[in-house]
């Protein structure tokens, strides 16, 4: 079920220079969200900018009735969410897409993000621990920034007790190198991971790389796409990606409705 009100925005946390952190109290989203699901904010009260924009939910709390959504500062929309004050009321709807599958059994988990890709997948993670019973020790999460200061959630995640494996571009912290070339590794070096489900969000060269990756090794990973969001229903056909199911006729999937989760051996990312 999907839900178009204000919302109360609540909590507000700089994390650092351009990422944010913004609780709403929203009991219907709460009651009838899951992991991977979004929602479209409309961030300005005049006309500029008309359209909504679309955030991930990040953390759920059932308890209180409320969930935070984490973004960067990228543009016009972002920056005047940026400075909502608590107690405002925002315009939201959702939740919307599809969620993440969750297999059940007690095969371990793989979660790889880049970037604000970390906002879906803080959700899963929350989930599988909290609610799955999912044992922290059994969930991998590799996690990739451009420089060491760029990292959010470090804190969640060891409150979790979940092993995190980090990488950046300048060698600065963990792994050197793309996040997607320390996930080969481990696919290279662990047997594991090929029976894992596999979870991944991030920019979409990552996205386009881990679909390869894993079409080659015949992986099971579920990808969380990003795209423009016109409406953000399914009416408009402006979030489309090209998919193709074992090499058969190509077809269009929105990544609003169909999505934004999609098994990644089944996108043609360009
Ligand atoms: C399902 C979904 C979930 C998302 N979840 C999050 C989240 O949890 N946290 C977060 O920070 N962002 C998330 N995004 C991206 C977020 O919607 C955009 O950053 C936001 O709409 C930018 O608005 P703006 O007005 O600030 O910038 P704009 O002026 O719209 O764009 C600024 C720059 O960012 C690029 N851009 C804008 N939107 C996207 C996009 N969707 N994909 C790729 N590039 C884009 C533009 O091409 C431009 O270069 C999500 C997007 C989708 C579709
Ligand atoms: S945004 Fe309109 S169909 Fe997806």
């Amino acid at each position: 079920m999907v839900f178009q009100k204000k919302f109360e925005l609540i909590s507000s946390q700089k994390l650092s220079e351009k990422i944010f952190r913004l609780g709403f109290f929203a009991p219907e989203i709460v009651k009838n969200a899951c992991p991977g699901n979004f929602v479209h904010i409309r961030v300005g009260d005049k006309s500029s900018p008309l359209l909504r924009r679309a955030f991930s939910i990040f953390d759920l709390d059932l308890k209180k009735d409320c969930f935070d959504i984490l973004f960067k500062v990228v543009g016009p929309g972002t920056e005047i969410l940026s400075r909502k004050s608590t107690g405002e009321n925002l315009d939201l709807l959702g939740p919307l897409g599809n969620g993440f599958e969750i297999p059940k059994g007690d095969r371990s988990p793989v979660l790889v993000a880049g970037g604000m890709g970390i906002a879906p997948l803080m959700s899963l993670a929350f989930y599988l621990v909290k609610n799955q019973k999912i044992k922290p020790e059994k969930i991998s999460f590799l996690y990739g920034e451009r420089i060491k200061g760029g990292f959010v959630c470090l804190e969640d995640l060891k409150e979790l007790g979940i092993k995190t494996l980090l990488a950046t571009e300048d060698g600065s912290e963990g792994f050197e190198g793309m996040v997607t070339e320390l996930f080969l590794r481990k696919v290279k070096e662990t047997s594991f991971v090929k029976d894992s489900p596999i979870f991944s969000c991030g920019p979409h060269p990552m996205m386009k790389t881990m679909s390869e990756l894993s079409k080659k090794h015949n992986l099971f990973c579920q990808l969380s796409l990003e795209s423009h969001m016109p409406c953000g229903l399914g009416a408009c056909w402006g979030c489309v990606v090209k998919t193709n199911r074992d090499g058969g006729e190509p077809d269009y999937k929105r990544i609003c409705k169909d999505g934004p989760i999609f098994d990644a051996r089944e996108v043609e990312l360009d």
